[in-house]
């Protein structure tokens, strides 16, 4: 069951540990959150499972296979999206081709498949309707859909989400998790989201939440329990975290 394993990673900027010491275990299609205060370490988290960073120390094992030492285009292959902050699409081809590019990398479809994968992973976010559109021409929200269409036709076993939800409406967000859960039930495709620590909401729709400071993990659990952690609540000034 178990996808992804990490294993006491360590990540040093110079003196500061960004990540310190960080295990954890991810099964399939298993939907996890990570929240934490501004700097606690979640971007380089993310950067050290899909190998743009190494560890100093620490390994990362994905079904099984230690792939610590690959780079990120291999690890993609191996079935790691990863979905962008800031969308960079090709702004002029058509949102179709956007998400055929995907379906061609790291999907390994041969182009007439991979034209029928990126109309069926266009239709499951719901832009089917918009796919001869130039990719330029679509709203913030629409490229987040784009985003996550491009990394589905990709066929990943684990979605690598920093902070998708950033600068959407509360229904646009709302819609957005539904999606990310529904990708986890239907399809087997486990996620890590990191999340902003405002969004609440986000975090109680995962499956488990981890909650980062200083580069620790200091809770671990179902969204309700990890939340309210004690440790978690004193973090966050000693109010209950929202
Ligand atoms: N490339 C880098 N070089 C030096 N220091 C870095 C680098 N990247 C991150 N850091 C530092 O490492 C720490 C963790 O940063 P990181 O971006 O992982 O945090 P984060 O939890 O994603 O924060 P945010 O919520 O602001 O996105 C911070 O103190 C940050 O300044
Ligand atoms: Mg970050």
């Amino acid at each position: 069951m178990t996808l992804l394993k990490v294993e006491h990673v360590v990540k040093k900027f110079g003196g500061l540990r960004a990540v310190d010491g960080v295990s954890f275990a991810l099964d399939r299609g298993e939907f996890l959150a990570v929240v934490g205060p501004n700097g606690s370490g979640k971007t380089t988290l993310l950067n050290l499972i899909n190998g743009v960073y190494k560890p100093d120390e620490g390994r990362i094992f994905f079904e099984g296979v230690d792939v610590t030492e690959l780079p990120p285009y291999k690890r993609a292959r191996l079935g790691m999206s990863r979905a962008f902050q800031v969308p960079r699409p090709f702004p002029e081809s058509t949102v179709l081709d956007n998400v055929v590019v995907g379906a061609l990398f790291n999907g390994g479809y041969d182009l007439r498949r991979a034209r029928e994968v990126a109309e069926e992973a266009l239709r499951y976010v719901g832009l089917y309707d918009k796919r001869h559109e130039l990719a330029g021409r679509l709203t913030f929200n629409e490229l987040r859909l784009l985003e996550l269409a491009r990394a589905l036709a990709g066929n990943p076993k684990l979605l690598l989400l920093d902070e998708v939800m950033a600068g959407l409406t509360p229904k646009e967000i709302d819609a957005m998790v539904q999606l990310i859960r529904k990708m986890a039930e239907e399809r087997g495709i486990a996620a890590i989201s990191l999340v902003e620590h405002r969004m609440r909401a986000v975090a109680q729709l995962a499956h488990r939440v981890i909650v980062m400071h200083q580069g620790k993990i200091i809770a671990e659990g179902p969204p309700e329990k990890a939340l309210n952690d004690p440790k978690v609540v004193e973090v966050y000034l000693g109010r209950p975290w929202r």
